[in-house]
């Protein structure tokens, strides 16, 4: 069968997946075009894409013979799997390999805007770091603090374990508030979302990008933030009223922001760059080698066993697309 991918991809992904299939590659890390990625479906079985690609019913009736769309990433708003379960076509993700990864990345982003790192090193390398005195460069501690997590999924369950290594006081909201005995293993506490904002020091996002978390944080829920707290967004930048986080930095109405993920992306609100109390990367929560590598291998398995009319391990319409839960192969598209 006949298989494109519209990113480069790490060798071992590339080998595993050409001992099974032809190939048409996108060699360059920058996104396929558009109009080069509706041409690359035409033939193909399967697609392993980007989770900057939007994949629509406008690709998916350019791709006629496709089968399988695996997408290298966990989050997958940028499919239409509505339109792909109406026409057979399996459609899966990358789960769990990139969790600890991602939940790393939430520390480090509350470390460095809560005790300024970034800046610090600016101003290091600026040759302004000319004396140490008691109350100069002063950030706000992390250690004790009480975190907010919004969306226990993998990746914020993965946030309050480290937590407790930080002695925080860990407060959740989640669409379903899980059991008691869950809660205390995890050493979480359930809040209402209101309660939850105006309670945190620090609070970090983890909730897919769907109809109902876009813009979850605007400008009333920043609003309940204390002026020392801070919002840490590692999950997809439009669930953050951009605009609305730039006036409370600005003002000051609350103490800081970690980005890694904007809502117009790669574009970011401007007015965000100029400000010290935000520190600002480029969408890599899951970009370690180790990572990045996993995510690849675990794309390539789904994409294989798709193809192979198996059930892919993370598949996210088999049902829909298969008409049971208990069948084990499909018998679609020929
Ligand atoms: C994902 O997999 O959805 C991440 O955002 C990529 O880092």
């Amino acid at each position: 069968m006949k298989i494109g991918v519209s990113g480069r991809l790490p060798d071992e992904v590339v080998s595993m997946l050409e001992q099974e299939h032809d190939m048409e590659l996108h060699l360059e890390d920058r996104p396929m075009k558009r109009k080069r990625l509706l041409d690359l479906v035409g033939d193909k079985d399967g697609l392993l894409c980007m989770i900057s690609d939007t994949i629509d019913s406008e690709l998916m009736d350019r791709g006629p013979r496709l089968k399988m769309i695996a997408n290298y990433g966990v989050g997958f708003d940028n499919i239409d799997i509505k339109v792909a379960t109406s026409r057979g076509i399996l459609v899966s993700n990358t789960p769990d390999v990139l969790t600890d990864a991602t939940a790393d990345i939430t520390f480090a982003l509350m470390f460095a805007v809560a005790r300024r790192v970034v800046e610090g090193d600016r101003i290091t390398r600026a040759g302004e770091f000319r004396f140490w005195a008691p109350l100069n460069f002063l950030g706000r501690e992390v250690s004790g603090k009480t975190l907010g997590i919004v969306g226990l999924g993998r990746i914020g369950r993965a946030v309050a374990r480290r937590a407790s290594g930080f002695n925080m006081q860990v407060l959740y909201n989640n669409r379903r508030r899980i059991n008691g005995p869950e809660e205390r293993a995890l050493g979480v506490e359930y809040l209402e979302l209101e309660a939850l904002f105006s309670r945190a020091d620090f609070v970090s996002l983890h909730v897919p990008l769907t109809a109902g978390t876009r813009h979850l944080v605007g400008v009333r829920e920043l609003g309940l933030m204390k002026p020392t707290a801070y919002l840490i967004n590692t999950s997809r930048g439009p669930v953050v009223d951009e605009g609305a986080l730039e006036a409370a930095l600005r003002e000051g109405t609350i103490g800081g922001a970690g980005l890694d993920v904007y809502e117009n992306e790669p574009a970011v609100n401007p007015g965000l760059l100029e400000l010290d109390n935000a520190v600002l990367l480029p969408h890599v929560g899951s970009a370690t080698v180790e990572t990045r590598t996993l995510m690849g291998l675990r794309a390539a398995e789904n994409l294989l066993a798709g193809l192979k009319r198996k059930r892919p391990p993370d598949c996210l319409n088999w049902e829909g697309v298969s008409g049971g839960e208990g069948q084990s192969g499909l018998d679609y598209k020929g």
